[in-house]
């Protein structure tokens, strides 16, 4: 082992491993960005971390072998028992965790990067200090990685705290906001050259002042946006945890944490920017966060009218003399978890030989893809889940739409009302369809708050109750 771990190739197959990581994370990219491909994306995945934790920790040994005080042996028994405790900890929540409850997890797991980084960065910056002083790129490093670390910590956490409903999704509008933000930054900026021309002691005085005005300033932006908007925080913060770690990469000249870092900080400012797109947002007002909703909190009280309501058993009649049928699931759906008979029922209609097919709104639920993961669980066929602006012409020509426990993605005053809090988000323009039933257990407003004129409308019907029980019934019904 010892001959193993001082010979001169032991470089080179480490970097030999991480290059092969770096491509099977590649590949596991690829592999995520299509539901057909996906398993094997993840698979990749799996393989890369597998590689890159085996590398890490023969490198972590090589390390211990030179100049480390600690015998190897416990530098290893340190490594593995953390692994054994964070591992196991890991598998008991993934195993446990609600497929409703994986926003938050997700929000918590990117908290967790931004805290690694800026731990790395205190022990970097302090180890070196020891050995007689860091130099200015080092120091830049640090202060960054620090700096992205912090914001991305409060950011995660008040992001979770809003996903699961601990803190009110309403934004947090303070007077002279946007000024907060820069002078937050112009504060760090001034700081950033204070810790890299202060040589001794009091250069953590910098890095401490600073850490406090970035761990505001992600607390701060985060808080600033409206529940509608979550979708694009979640990716953006995904983003910036991926930046936190490949800065962390830097201060620990590992390679691969860099190459990780990087494709995980890209593909999430890609999504973002795909968020942003699809809600019709401005990316650079999401960088400063509190955007969209400018002080809408929620829409008018206003009067709709009565609404009117239907039975399952009426509902399977309506199906089964319709020719064409879309459902358009939502977060409801995701609660109910009633993916299940949804596919059933749409064999049913299928095999009687109605078209049906899937609109998916690019932010239905609370994850991006989530409504595909639910229906791909539940094998509802690819070819028949459309993305929206596949099928939002079509539903001139449509008989019946399901609205299944979706509500701010079908809403209309999105596109009628510009100064309710949503105003301006593309949305699926069920109305025009000749039926619409609408599945949820109450008249209560969606995520972001608003009322829905759709449920008011001549052609809507409501379908009271749990969204699984209502659909059970109506497969009952349809024999
Ligand atoms: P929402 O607007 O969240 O509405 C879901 C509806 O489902 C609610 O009105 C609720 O009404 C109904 N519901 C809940 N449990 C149900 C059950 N057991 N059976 C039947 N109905 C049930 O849904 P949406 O249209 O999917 O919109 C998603 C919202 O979340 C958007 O505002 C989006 O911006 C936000 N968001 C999305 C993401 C991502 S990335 N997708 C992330 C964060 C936030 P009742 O209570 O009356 O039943």
């Amino acid at each position: 082992m010892s001959d193993f771990l001082t010979s001169e190739q032991l470089p080179g197959l480490i970097q030999a491993a991480y290059i092969i990581a770096g491509i099977l994370f590649i590949g596991a990219l690829a592999g995520l960005s299509k539901h057909e491909t996906a398993k094997r994306g993840n698979l990749f995945g799996m393989a890369g971390m597998g590689l890159a934790l085996v590398a890490t920790l023969v490198l972590a040994a090589r390390n211990s072998q030179f100049g480390d005080q600690r015998p190897l042996g416990v530098t290893m028994a340190l490594i593995l028992v953390a692994m054994a405790v964070g591992g196991s900890i890991g598998a008991w929540r993934a195993r446990t965790v609600e497929m409703t409850g994986m926003p938050e997890l997700v929000a918590m797991l990117h908290s967790f990067v931004g805290l690694a980084a800026v731990l790395v960065g205190y022990n970097s910056w302090l180890e070196l200090r020891d050995l007689g002083g860091s130099d200015a790129v080092h120091d830049v490093e640090v202060f960054v990685g620090v700096f992205i670390g912090a914001v991305t910590f409060t950011g995660s956490i008040v992001a979770w705290a809003k996903l699961s409903g601990r803190m009110t999704s309403s934004p947090l509008m303070l007077p002279g906001r946007h000024l907060l933000n820069l002078a937050i930054l112009v504060g760090s900026t001034a700081l950033a050259v204070w810790f890299v021309v202060d040589d001794g002691e009091l250069g953590l005085v910098p890095l401490l002042l600073m850490t406090a005005l970035a761990l505001l300033l992600g607390f701060h932006l985060v808080a600033a946006i409206g529940g509608g908007d979550m979708p694009v925080v979640v990716s953006m913060l995904n983003s910036y945890s991926g930046w936190a770690a490949a800065a962390a990469g830097f201060m620990l000249s590992n390679d691969l944490l860099i190459i990780t870092g990087s494709l995980v900080g890209s593909s999430g400012a890609i999504l973002s920017y795909i968020m942003c797109k699809a809600m019709n947002r401005s990316f650079v007002s999401v960088i400063a966060g509190g955007f969209g909703s400018d002080g809408a909190i929620s829409g008018e009280e206003r009067d709709y009218g009565d609404h009117r309501e239907i039975t399952a058993a009426d509902t399977a009649d309506l199906l089964a003399s319709a020719r064409s049928v879309v459902i358009t699931p939502g977060y409801g759906m995701a609660v109910a978890q009633a993916q299940y008979p949804v596919a059933e029922m749409t064999k049913k209609l299928r095999e009687k030989g109605v078209d049906v097919r899937f609109g998916i709104h690019p932010v239905a639920g609370r994850l991006p893809g989530h409504m595909n993961v639910l229906l791909a669980e539940a094998r509802v066929p690819y070819d028949i889940v459309l993305e929206m602006d596949e099928i939002n012409g079509d539903f001139h020509e449509t008989d019946v739409v399901l609205v299944i426990g979706a509500n701010d993605t079908v809403n209309p005053a999105a596109l009628e009302e510009p100064g309710s809090p949503i105003a301006g988000m593309p949305v699926l323009e069920v109305w025009h369809a000749k039926d619409v039933v609408v599945f949820k257990r109450s008249m209560a407003t969606g995520y972001a708050g608003v009322q829905n004129p759709l449920f008011f409308k001549d052609n809507s019907r409501m379908l009271f109750g749990d969204a699984k029980e209502r659909v059970d019934d109506i497969v009952r019904a349809l024999g």
